[in-house]
């Protein structure tokens, strides 16, 4: 600290301890307005940060509903399916373990889960008799091809878990690999739980849509063969409200 006026001018030691005081005091108001400054530039940084992870997450969503509208186009009267599909099975996940279900790849992998739907030929995919095994087999080669689509996009590594193994069984009678009970993703066993949800209360062009009360019937009577009996033990949990909101779109 320089010396003062007041040492030099042999000033009281009341004097010399103020001035002292004085200096302490604008050092010590220096480095809080210092530090000030870096609290600031870490809340401009953190805002930045968060500003362009919001950014990304929107260009995230956007890229998912590109490819899942890409999908949708072709098979006109399954509606907004993946959009209903993706609300039951967040609902479902929800109760079967909240962690999953703040993982925002969830939602992805369940809005993606047929975008290898978009390498089947029309003929395929739109015939309304039986399918020949040549067929079969190209039909049942879309959870693959989807998987091949997404598995190389880095925010959609969870997410192609889900595209993968969207059609196995909980007693290993599905496809593509025939992974059973919980071998399967638990993901992917709540969408499969979801997915026949959807498709059992949706109006088809050769019969009407069942009430929930009946989907629910069918899918209990499955536990344990196609679907993780613990996942159909949460799916009780939901009140039949909720479901009727989903299932009316919202
Ligand atoms: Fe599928």
């Amino acid at each position: 600290m320089a010396r003062s006026i007041a040492q030099r001018e042999g000033a009281t030691d009341e004097q010399m301890l103020r001035e002292q005081l004085d200096v302490q005091l604008r050092e010590a108001g220096e480095k809080e307005r210092q530090l000030e400054r870096y609290a600031s530039d870490l809340r401009d940084t953190f805002k930045a940060e968060r500003a362009r992870a919001e950014e990304l997450q929107v260009s995230y969503v956007a890229t998912v509903r590109a490819l899942v509208n890409a999908v949708e186009a072709r098979d006109a009267y399954t509606g907004a399916h993946a959009e209903r599909v993706a609300a039951y099975g967040l609902e479902l996940a929800r109760r079967v373990e909240p962690d999953l279900a703040r993982d925002p790849q969830i939602e992805f992998g369940f809005l993606l889960h047929d975008v290898g739907k978009i390498a089947i030929p029309d003929e395929v995919l739109h015939k309304a008799d039986y399918l020949g095994p040549e067929e079969q087999r190209l039909m049942r080669s879309h959870p693959e091809v989807g998987y091949e689509i997404v598995r190389g996009v880095g925010f959609l590594s969870d997410a192609a878990q889900i595209v993968r193994h969207h059609h196995e069984r909980w007693d290993g009678e599905g496809y593509p690999d025939g992974l059973s009970g919980e071998d399967v993703p638990l993901a992917a066993r709540i969408f499969s739980v979801a997915d026949a949800l959807d498709a059992i209360t949706t109006d088809r062009p050769y019969r009407p849509g069942a009430p929930i009360a009946r989907a629910r019937a069918e899918i209990r009577a499955l536990a344990g063969t196609q679907f993780d009996p613990a996942v159909i033990a949460r799916l009780d949990e939901i009140p039949d409200e909720r479901l009727e909101q989903i299932r009316g779109g919202c």
